[in-house]
């Protein structure tokens, strides 16, 4: 089972991702980084070489693929879920977290940013305003909802890996049974072979 983190660019999504791997003995796959050197280019090259449409057809291939990785962490590109179907291939995958920052740390970490194609041209704050709100309600979809306001990242980190262990432990839990780590012969629950 891997564990894939969507979010907003300047989200802290890598940041957080290394360290959730450290932690807990997973190997770490950033889908960016993954294309970059897959392709020998960047994602800037890529945008303005063969435009967003192409991008998003090399995330989607790389999305379909992740269901092969286990016991991963996998940061996505925050664009991932605007195409339709990303979501439930990320699904497959693994359980899907929503790093969710605040829009004003968002900007202000984006501000010095040179690298990202969506950002350039225009005025930062209405784009990150523009692009937030059509994403908020893709990203909101996800199995798990972490806010990061005011929170150091080893907090971050550790409630990533207690409430994805909890999701799992639910999605595991079939109706009618007892939960994990519920006592065999708790009073009308009955045990399996
Ligand atoms: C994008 C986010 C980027 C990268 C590309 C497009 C987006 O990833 O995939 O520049 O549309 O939000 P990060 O979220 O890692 O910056």
């Amino acid at each position: 089972m891997n564990l894939v983190l969507v979010g907003f660019m300047g989200s802290g999504k890598t940041v957080v991702g290394r360290n959730i791997s450290r932690r807990i003995g997973y190997g770490f796959l950033d889908t960016d980084h993954f294309i970059e050197k897959e392709l020998g280019c960047t994602i800037a090259d890529i945008f303005s070489e063969k435009g967003e449409a192409h991008f998003r057809k090399l995330e989607t291939s790389l999305a379909e693929r992740l269901d092969q990785l286990d016991n991963y962490v996998i940061a996505t590109g925050g664009g991932i879920l605007t195409t339709p179907g990303n979501l439930d291939r990320l699904r497959r995958a693994g359980v899907v977290v929503f790093l969710k920052a605040d829009p004003e740390g968002i900007y202000a970490r984006l501000q010095r940013d040179t690298k990202r194609p969506k950002l350039r041209g225009g005025d930062l704050r209405e784009t990150v305003e523009r692009l937030l709100a059509e994403r908020m309600p893709l990203y909101d979809q996800s199995d798990i909802v972490v806010e990061t306001k005011g929170k150091a990242i080893n907090r971050v980190v550790g409630e990533i890996i207690q409430r994805a262990a909890e999701f799992r432990a639910e999605a595991r839990a079939v109706p009618g049974e007892p939960p994990p780590g519920a006592p065999p012969d708790s009073p009308g629950q009955e045990t399996e072979p």
